[in-house]
């Protein structure tokens, strides 16, 4: 491929490329949004890699994986550009170097035999395990069963081969309420206490066994989509009682827990990246799938769902562009490859080095949403016209509340915030609630992610590895990437055209016909 030769210039000198020369890399999570710019980064950027190899699970359209991998992933924008330089070099490195294998992360030994369990473990070199639910309020279940049960089946591949290097991609978020500086290591529950192993993670057996049986108990008493309401609850209850805002985190950290323990004295690297966002470079600038985390709140914003929010302008809220994450990974795996036997944790994020606050964020999105919005014309229907408003918890309750107080009060409520006596977004009111319900808590941080030993990584990888893949978080301009190039990634990738355009052009074609 046309990029794999400019990059051959610096592989001599690469101690990455080097690392992955001849290896075999097994990726889970590849139909998501982080899984596809890994796979993309590993293709484009590191060329005399052996094999790429793709747990996907099957679905109704796509029982097996070839045929999903085709439909779902290949055809992505994210492989435009390799797809542009070099069509041949893509088709041949599809064909010759990417191992699709149908299973389930979930499941014993993938749901494979143990023949080709053992097979698949023996011919590979690491594994980068992506796939997760990211649902903050999914149900207890199914969020124990792919955020932390299923790690099992990771370490049963390292067991199977020793020399396996395991990489799980966790979040800074496992953080939980903690709050101050966040260093990367290994996270101490802020709530109710869990025992701690003197090799340094927490025993969590237990407490599994204990949500387990919470679990049972629930299933017998309930039916139906009230069940499901109720493992949603039960999660949350849980989450709460032992430090976390949510049922996602409170699993991505009991599976950190369970895999530090299950891979003790082997290769373990723990990835904790903060919200990813688009991309800032690359493989294009604005790159990205779906409408993340952050964005739930700009497109509520956009289409005048929401103009008031609960949210600490003052705190520093933590975006890290999806490249960087990719790169991150490759960085961390190399040296993984290199030095094996170790269990290392790295934190991939903007707060400690080039914190952009949430006050920031907002004025760069409204300053663009106002000068620009005709250009954003997937994400705007029509120019805001209301401010976006972050205030404190209470003071947000309280005039959420308002709808069942006298409205004089809620009026005065509203002339503080400086909205004079404008009731008509209260409508919205349940697109407020809801947002507020699940995002809150990531709104009002009062915790700083440090990424210290990530960048000594960078600077240890030498000038050549940190151009071919950065990951330092300085290198962005919030003003931007915020208003530059994530609004223009959302609009053009993430968000499809307004049904009426689509509906109206269909129309003309019908009448050009
Ligand atoms: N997005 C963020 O802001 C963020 C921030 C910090 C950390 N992370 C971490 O980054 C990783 C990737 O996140 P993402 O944003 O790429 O997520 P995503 O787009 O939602 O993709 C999730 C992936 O996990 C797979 N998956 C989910 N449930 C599964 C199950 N029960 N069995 C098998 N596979 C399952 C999905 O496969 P199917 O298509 O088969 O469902 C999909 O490939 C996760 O580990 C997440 O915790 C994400």
């Amino acid at each position: 491929m046309a990029t794999r030769q400019a990059h051959h210039a610096d592989a001599s000198s690469s101690r990455v490329l080097g690392q992955f020369r001849g290896k075999r890399v097994l990726i889970t999570g590849t139909t998501g949004f982080l899984g596809k710019v890994v796979l993309e980064k590993l293709m484009r950027a590191v060329p005399d890699i052996g094999g790429i190899y793709l747990l996907i699970r099957g679905n109704k359209r796509h029982p097996d994986a070839r045929s999903r991998f085709l439909d779902e992933i290949a055809t992505s924008s994210v492989f435009d550009r390799l797809r542009e330089s070099d069509p041949e070099g893509f088709d041949a490195f599809l064909d010759e170097r990417i191992h699709c294998i149908t299973g389930e992360v979930t499941e014993p030994a993938f749901g494979l035999d143990s023949v080709a369990f053992g097979k698949l473990a023996a011919e590979l070199d690491a594994v980068i395990n992506s796939a997760a639910s990211v649902n903050f309020r999914e149900e207890l279940d199914k969020a124990l069963t792919i955020n932390t049960l299923c790690l099992n089946n990771i370490a049963e591949l390292a067991r199977r081969n020793p020399q396996l290097a395991v990489l799980q991609v966790s979040t800074c978020y496992v953080n939980g309420m903690n709050s101050g500086q966040v260093t990367e290591s290994v996270i101490k529950p802020a709530g109710e206490s869990i025992p701690r192993s003197s090799r340094g993670y927490y025993e969590i057996e237990e407490l599994v066994r204990l949500l387990e049986d919470k679990i049972a108990d629930v299933r017998s008493r309930y039916s139906g989509k009230v069940l499901e309401k109720k493992l949603v609850d039960l999660g949350i209850r849980e989450a709460n009682r032992y430090g976390w805002s949510d049922t996602y985190t409170f699993t991505k950290w009991l599976g950190e827990q369970l895999l530090m323990k299950a891979l003790d004295g082997r290769s373990l690297t723990i990835v904790r990246p903060s919200i990813i966002e688009s991309a800032l470079e690359e493989p294009a600038a604005g790159w990205i799938e779906g409408v993340k985390v952050a964005d739930a709140i700009i497109l509520a914003y956009a289409r005048e769902k929401v103009t008031l929010f609960p949210g600490k302008r003052s705190g520093v809220i933590d975006v890290i562009p999806v490249d960087l994450v990719a790169n991150s990974i490759i960085l961390a795996l190399a040296e993984a490859l290199a030095e094996p036997g170790k269990q290392r944790i790295y934190q991939c994020c903007s707060g400690g080095s080039n914190p952009i606050t949430l006050g920031e964020f907002i004025d760069h999105l409204m300053a663009e949403s106002k000068a620009n919005y005709a250009a954003y014309d997937h994400l705007f229907y029509r120019q805001p016209t209301k401010p976006f408003v972050a205030v404190n918890r209470a003071l947000f309750d309280l005039v959420i509340s308002g709808v069942r107080l006298p409205l004089s009060i809620t009026d005065r409520v509203l002339k503080l915030l400086g909205n004079g006596s404008d009731l008509k977004w209260l409508r919205n009111l349940d697109t407020t609630q809801s947002l507020a319900a699940i995002f809150g808590f990531y709104t009002a941080p009062d915790y700083i992610f440090r990424n210290d030993e990530l960048l000594a990584l960078a600077s240890r990888s030498g000038e050549v590895d940190k151009g071919l893949f950065p990951v330092d978080a300085r290198a962005i301009d919030w003003e931007v990437y915020l208003r530059k190039i994530h609004l223009a990634g959302l609009n053009r990738y993430a968000l499809k055209a307004r049904k009426v355009y689509r509906l109206k052009s269909l129309r003309q074609r019908k009448q050009a016909a």
